[in-house]
């Protein structure tokens, strides 16, 4: 940290209310938060961390809609699972609200009406899409089409999210309304507009001269933006969900909830702190830091600050944004619409007391330079061979050994030989090096450091080997697990940020009642003669059965969502019947089947055929065993020219279904046919 501050605000994106929260937004934004706030807790400072859930915009009412239920029926939902699991992961919010309260009504109103009376809005009247059959505006997320950049389809009104480009719903080619799915038309309306274009030198000389040290992606996004020319952006909408607009002659109208999302940031401020929350906002001895996913950079780098200085009245702009980039599950997209992802109410019920494994593996993958993978057995891997065989094991050892030669009493510290004074300076190496990354929303090369105080920990006792010591030498014996116990000590207090639940438990097997992080690199943390707690372990094993029960609910999910999107292939055009008697298909009955050597897909079948019996390869190895099918009947085209496939002649085909996920399916008969038989 090279400015001095007197407190800090930290906030994190408001999530919206239409679903819970998932891995992706935990790793992006909530994850690194917390550490980088607890981390400062620990440093004494002043810091509080915001949060909230952001209970308007479209996507909340068309769930709403789709379910019959009210808007607030939705958000009072995911409002609480939200609320509920965060605290159950120990993300440490001052404040977790909401912005349909009445305190962020009133906030995000006045902030609109001072910047209204201020002659800051230009009120513009243009042509917008409009659903007759529903009789509403559609903006947002109601319309979908082609996008004017890529052309890829499902683009919506305000986003592509193949391409990324930002959008106006009139720009889409073929609209249709989400609501209905006709076809909208052109209707004028009015609507007040930001005009960022006004605010565009302020902003370069902020962000392009004065933040050179935001993150590359920051930087680079908000450089792109302003080398494009900032226009004016509206900030109300015709719905009727969200904060109404304060004016006269605005019915049916509300704010943009992406005007009145980050004004949710000051509500919830005031909401902690009703006598000081104006300092944290205002004062420039006070900074505000942002954690958002990258695509929420536009609106806390360009437009909520364009906001706040068209407000003035001494709001002071954010000191850094750390954005993430995105986290993918098992090398997919994560989407809550496919339900493809790691819910974390879920898991904190399939995985009870394991919160600091999730906290530890989002961290080691956190992707913060470009987007990272969440694998299952990624998760396991690093419970296994990191938590538990390297933090667990070392602390394990440590404090089996003290009860053990000790009686669980920590003993005397004699002379150090150097291999002690090496280890435990080395402790402060580390501390610096954990500081440097901290200070710089390093989160996953932070925790790499830390976990370099646990490596050294089995280092040192690799080294000293106490338990042979211990048959010879027990005044040494008591100077090793005195400095190993220090050690742990250490782990408490540099795992805190990251790891709390263990830390705590760390903690109360050490009897350390407060900690600090100026603590942190001292070598008498644990007094002599303190009576050490039961050894518990920190981390267990997680075993093979729990990861496939994993992996198979993910495999359920894909094919729930290939049955949802399969679309029947279009029918081929028609035949005339003498073309289609052209084909001769027979029944016949499976004599013998068994798998074509060096193939995958192939089976190799023989096939009663009333005749003289015939073989037939036929593709679909990958969905039978061949013992399924021996005895089975099958339909076969029989007039086909023979062909010769890996050496074996195919006198035939035999017919499938394809099914949604690509599989095959034979088509059989369902009482006993006669072999050789026609089918027609
Ligand atoms: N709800 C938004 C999202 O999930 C984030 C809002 S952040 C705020 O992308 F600043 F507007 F609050
Ligand atoms: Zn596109």
């Amino acid at each position: 940290m090279e400015k001095k501050f007197k407190r800090t605000l930290v906030t994190t994106a408001l999530p919206y209310a239409n679903g819970p929260v998932h891995i992706g937004h935990l790793a992006g934004v909530y994850v690194p938060a917390d550490i980088y706030t607890r981390y400062l807790r620990l440093r004494g400072e002043d810091v509080k961390m915001i949060g909230g859930s952001d209970e308007h915009g479209v996507p909340i009412t068309i769930k709403a809609k789709a379910e019959g239920v009210t808007p607030q029926d939705i958000v009072d939902r995911y409002h609480n699972i939200i609320k509920d699991s965060f605290e159950g992961l120990g993300i440490s919010f001052d404040v977790y609200s909401r912005t349909t309260s009445d305190i962020h009504n009133e906030t995000a109103s006045e902030f609109f009406r001072h910047l209204y009376d201020k002659g800051e809005f230009v009120e513009k009247t243009s042509m917008q899409l409009y659903d007759e059959k529903a009789g509403q505006f559609l903006a947002d997320r109601y319309v979908t089409g082609e996008c004017p950049n890529c052309h890829a389809q499902g683009a919506y009104g305000d986003q592509c999210e193949k391409c990324g480009s930002s959008l106006n719903a009139t720009d889409l080619i073929n609209p249709k309304s989400a609501i209905t799915g006709s076809t909208p038309v052109l209707r004028e309306t009015h609507h007040w507009y930001l005009p960022l274009d006004k605010w565009q030198p302020a902003l370069e000389k902020w962000i392009l001269e004065e933040h050179k040290e935001w993150r590359p992606n920051v930087y680079g996004q908000c450089k792109s933006w302003l080398d494009l020319g900032l226009q004016p952006r509206a900030v109300s909408r015709d719905l009727d969900w969200g904060v109404p607009v304060p004016v006269e002659g605005a019915d049916g109208k509300v704010l943009y909830v992406w005007f009145d999302a980050p004004i949710g940031y000051i509500s919830n401020t005031k909401e902690l702190l009703p006598d000081s929350w104006e300092k944290y906002w205002k004062d420039p001895e006070s900074r505000i830091i942002h954690f958002i996913g990258k695509d929420n950079i536009v609106f806390h780098c360009i437009v909520f600050p364009a906001m706040l200085m068209a407000y003035g009245d001494g709001y002071q702009l954010p000191d850094n944004v750390p954005s993430n980039e995105f986290l993918n599950l098992e090398g997919d997209k994560i989407s809550t619409s496919r339900n493809w992802a790691i819910w974390l109410h879920e898991y904190l019920q399939d995985f009870p007391g394991k919160q600091d494994v999730l906290r530890y593996v989002l961290t080691a993958n956190a992707p913060e330079t470009k987007d990272n993978d969440f694998t299952w057995r990624d998760f396991q891997a690093r419970n296994n061979s990191e938590l538990v065989a390297i933090l667990g094991n070392f602390v394990n050892r440590a404090i089996v050994l003290t009860h053990k030669y000790f009686g669980g009493v920590v003993p005397v510290r004699g002379a150090l030989e150097p291999i002690d004074s090496e280890t435990l300076a080395e402790v402060k190496t580390i501390k610096a090096a954990l500081e440097e990354n901290l200070d710089n929303f390093h989160f996953r090369e932070a925790l790499k450091e830390a976990m370099n105080i646990a490596r050294l920990g089995n280092k040192y006792l690799q080294e000293t080997e106490p338990w042979k010591v211990a048959k010879t030498d027990m005044e040494r014996t008591a100077t090793i697990l005195n400095v190993a116990l220090q050690l742990c000590g250490n782990l408490a207090i540099a795992f805190e940020p990251f790891l709390p639940f263990m830390s705590d438990k760390l903690r109360g097997m050490l009897r350390m009642e407060n900690i600090n992080w100026d603590m942190l690199g001292s070598d008498d943390l644990i007094a002599e003669g303190t009576e050490l707690g039961k050894a518990e372990l920190l981390f267990d094993k997680i075993e093979d059965d729990v990861i496939q029960g994993q992996l198979d609910r993910l495999e359920r999910i894909k094919k729930e969502n290939q049955l949802k999107n399969f679309k029947p292939e279009p029918v081929a055009p028609a035949v005339a019947f003498e073309d289609f008697e052209k084909l001769d298909m027979r029944v016949g009955t499976v004599v013998e089947c068994s798998k074509v050597k060096k193939s995958k897909k192939l089976l190799k079948f023989l096939i009663d055929d009333g005749m003289e019996q015939r073989t037939i390869v036929s593709g679909i190895a990958q969905y039978y065993e061949p013992e399924q099918l021996v005895g089975k009947q099958v339909v076969f085209v029989a007039n086909f020219a023979p062909r010769v496939i890996q050496g074996i002649e195919s006198q035939g085909m035999i017919l499938s279904a394809v099914n949604a996920d690509g599989s095959l399916s034979v088509v059989t008969t369902i009482n006993p046919a006669t072999p050789g038989g026609k089918v027609g």
